[in-house]
């Protein structure tokens, strides 16, 4: 069996039914490679390929190992005793008083008028909000998911709904929509990352390619006098086909339109959000303004953070966002809907029970308490006294990348992601369970788009 290239590694391993696991298992090699090397993204070295050829020439080993059985075939499902210790540990934080009513006050409380946006990409709001909370009127959005419109106009009945996908707008429909609109103080919004050429990847028949070209000709016609565009960390190492930076051409196509432009990295936690979650901010102001484009202080810190005169709050806290909560464990219900658990088949309780906060299943001694694949990022626990891990549309998954709650044995409810991500229980989300887990999985969090919102509004 002669194995040229990722692709042809792929037809054979799925023409003789071999998943990539198990190909991992049996040839030694790390399950990421292969799938990198299938998917044309990693090279091989001389003798991992050696090695596939002759695990793939031995026909006894590969036939053995596609008809082994999977450990765990039978999916059974128990009710989880709430075990004293733990329900002991789950207790309400002070942080969490201070945190809910917070976020109750920014929501209840009406600020003054500090400018108006429009949004673009405007997701199930998160974003919006934390600007709504700054006292910016949100004009208008444009989403292309008809489950987050919905989410969006619940919450935003006010904002006009400017179309759906951006990238079927006609130049007039724009302009339609600035009429609709009226001029806009702010546009705000972060086209999804897909948006940006990978390296020699570019497909100029790719419409996601196009997506900040997109945000621009709003920005054209609009001409606002600051734009907020945000995005994920990896946006920073991205280069386009012509090998320059994604940044850069960024930065260049702003600055061709007479604004100038600052890119600025931000954590979450360090905003009074409880989670880790790293994002890029660029900010353009249009040049006549006279100001240059600056990002808010950070307000939070653990202990050691900053300098000598720094004065910031403890980061929050996972306990912080969700101790007041039900505690719950797997499958069971509390009455508010949107604090569900999942129920999770008893082999899976089984591998995390004992797995401390912060470790994974993978890290069990115990072999047959490790789950057969994967890596020790999955079946991974939280920490009760740290910010939240970076919440994701799979946050329901309880084999997903830090999914698990520190404290139950179960994978997060939407209430739980929602409070990471600092909506308030007043936030309204309608639809399927997967289009609310997806909206808030790539929302901004509200209390960060706030923090960076107040400080615009002080600069306007
Ligand atoms: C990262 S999310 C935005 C989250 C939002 N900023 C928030 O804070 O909730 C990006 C959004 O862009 C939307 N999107 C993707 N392609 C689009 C297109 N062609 N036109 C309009 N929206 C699009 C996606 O459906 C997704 O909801």
């Amino acid at each position: 069996m002669i194995i040229e290239s990722g692709t042809s590694l792929r037809d054979t391993r799925e023409t003789i039914g071999l998943s990539q696991a198990k190909l991992a298992e049996i040839t030694g090699i790390p399950q990421h490679a292969l799938s990198g090397y299938e998917l044309g993204k990693f090279e091989l070295d001389k003798r991992q390929l050696n090695q596939l050829q002759s695990v793939l020439g031995n026909a006894g080993l590969v036939s053995g190992t596609i008809a082994r059985k999977k450990r765990y075939q039978s999916h059974e499902y128990k009710a989880v005793v709430h075990d004293p210790r733990r329900v002991d540990r789950y207790a309400q934080t002070l942080g969490n008083k201070l945190y809910l009513e917070l976020l109750s006050s920014l929501s209840s409380e009406r600020a003054s008028l500090a400018g108006t946006a429009i949004s673009l990409f405007s997701g199930c709001g998160g974003l919006s909000l934390g600007f709504a909370w700054a006292g910016f009127a949100v004009k208008g959005f444009l989403e292309l998911d008809p489950a987050l419109r919905r989410i969006y106009s619940m919450n935003f009945p006010h904002a006009k709904e400017l179309g759906a996908d951006i990238t079927k707008l006609s130049d007039d429909k724009i302009k339609a929509a600035h009429s609709i609109t009226g001029d806009v103080d702010l546009i705000i919004g972060g086209p999804p990352c897909q948006g940006f050429s990978l390296s020699g990847k570019r497909d100029v028949n790719d419409p996601r390619n196009t997506l900040f070209l997109d945000y621009l000709r709003f920005v054209d016609v609009y001409k606002p006098k600051i734009a907020v565009l945000e995005n994920v960390r990896l946006l920073t190492s991205m280069k386009s086909s012509e090998g320059h930076y994604v940044k850069d051409e960024i930065k260049r196509e702003f600055e061709k339109r007479g604004y100038l432009v600052g890119l600025f990295d931000a954590n979450a936690k360090d905003y009074g959000v409880p989670q880790h979650r790293e994002r890029v901010f660029f900010i353009a102001v249009r040049r006549d303004l006279g100001a240059s484009p600056s990002f808010p202080d950070l307000t939070h810190g653990q202990a050691g953070d900053g300098d000598l005169f720094s004065n910031f709050a403890p980061c929050r806290t996972f306990a912080d966002a969700c101790s007041d909560l039900t505690f719950l464990e797997s499958g069971e219900t509390a009455n508010d809907p949107m604090h569900a658990a999942v129920a999770h088949p008893q082999h899976v309780i089984d591998w995390l029970w004992d797995v401390p906060e912060g470790q994974s299943a993978h890290d069990n001694d115990d072999p047959s308490k490790r789950p057969p694949s994967g890596y020790n990022t999955t079946y991974k626990r939280q920490v009760w006294a740290e910010p939240g891990a970076t919440v994701q549309t799979t946050f329901g998954m309880i084999s997903g990348c830090r999914n698990v709650h520190p404290i139950a044995t179960r994978s997060l409810t939407v209430r739980e992601a929602a409070r990471l991500q600092s909506f308030p229980d007043s936030y309204k989300f309608t639809g399927s369970l997967g289009s609310i887990r997806t909206g808030i999985g790539n929302a901004v969090p509200p209390l960060l788009a706030y923090a960076i919102a107040k400080h615009i509004s002080k600069a306007l």
